[in-house]
């Protein structure tokens, strides 16, 4: 049953064509696009071309996948001309506990981690919102006696008008055959590297199938969250999102949403067990992380969420997200690190 609905969407989809929402345009990412403008990558203290950071076929990286990762977006103002990190400080914490859980010495301290992020973004010179990669990994060459940590930086343009199309019309969603991976098995709720190869079967194969994304059920049947978000619905006017002890990653934008954004904006939430037909019979629901920010989905399985248009409470924590990450909330003014002097 669940591999007919993955093998025939169209049975399953309701009408409404959103061809074209699928995947970012990656046009831009041609060599003559946007990879041409990525100048500067940062390597183990040092600001390299982009041609010059490099690792050994032989790495442990390369061969087991030893490494994790953040995900970071910048924002930028053209009112005030400038390129705002969001929370920062929380990713470079989060990058730290992931090196932990791995067992890998950072060998520079969180300040100079964040120092080199803003560093690298500044010295690419983008006056445009990005995405900001920070990496730890074991690199060196195959059996080294002891494996080098290394850390590197980049960053990638990502064009605001494509990523607000998938956020104006919502996405497509199937619920996943396979499940996340569990605590017991892999550190789920860090960025480990290798937790991204669960996450891009699940992926691929959605939109293979003709979704745009999938959506992770725990090994014991409950919602955990999206292929790269966390997820949250909407029941009766109150936000909804599994707990952290759902095999999710520890979402930085779940917890700004779920501990500030719906209290600001006076809604109820609760961290709960998510059924699989809780998304069914929800009114809304949408994804949310640094690479989807806040993407209503407006099917899963092809059964329509709500009236299966975007909802009023996915609207406004939209609106309510994007005034902070633009500086227009000037309370959360310290979640914003800005790059250029
Ligand atoms: C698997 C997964 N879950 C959730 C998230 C959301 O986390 P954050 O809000 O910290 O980006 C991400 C990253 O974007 C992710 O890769």
């Amino acid at each position: 049953m669940l591999y007919d609905k993955i093998a025939n969407p169209k049975t399953y989809l309701h009408s409404r064509s959103l061809a074209g929402l699928r995947r970012p345009n990656v046009r831009e990412n041609s060599r003559s696009g946007v990879l041409a403008k990525m100048k500067y990558i940062w390597m183990n203290g040092k600001m390299l071309r982009w041609k010059e950071a490099t690792v050994h076929v032989s790495s442990p990286v390369v061969n087991s996948g030893m490494g994790v990762f953040e995900g970071i977006r910048a924002y930028w103002s053209k009112e005030r001309s400038q390129l705002y990190i969001f929370r920062l400080k929380e990713h470079v914490q989060r990058l730290f506990d992931s090196s932990k859980v791995h067992r890998m010495k950072i060998k520079f301290s969180k300040k100079q981690v964040e120092d080199a992020i803003v560093q690298t973004a500044a010295r690419n010179g983008f006056r445009e919102d990005l995405y900001i990669r920070p990496l730890v990994f074991r690199g060196g060459i195959w059996r080294m006696p002891e494996t080098p940590i290394d850390v590197i930086v980049f960053v990638v343009p990502t064009p605001r008008p494509e990523r607000m199309k998938r956020m104006k019309r919502g996405v497509r969603c199937c619920i996943s055959s396979w499940r996340r991976i569990p605590d017991i098995a892999m550190p789920a709720r860090v960025k480990t590297c290798g937790n991204y190869v669960n996450s891009r079967i699940a992926s691929m194969e959605a939109e293979e199938a003709g979704y745009d994304g999938a959506i992770f059920l725990t090994i014991d049947g409950k919602v955990s969250e999206g292929s790269g978000a966390n997820i949250f619905l909407v029941r009766k006017r109150t936000l909804i999102t599994p707990g952290v002890t759902s095999d999710i990653l520890e979402g930085i934008t779940r917890e700004t949403l779920l501990s500030v954004g719906a209290r600001e904006l006076g809604i109820d939430v609760c961290e709960r067990d998510v059924d699989r037909t809780e998304l069914y019979v929800a009114d809304e629901a949408f994804l949310c992380g640094t690479g989807q920010e806040v993407t209503p989905i407006v099917s899963v399985d092809g059964i329509p969420i709500g009236k299966g248009s975007v909802g009023s409470i996915t609207k406004k924590m939209q609106k309510w997200f994007f005034e902070v990450v633009e500086g227009k909330r000037a309370k959360h003014m310290d979640w914003l690190t800005p790059v250029y002097a």
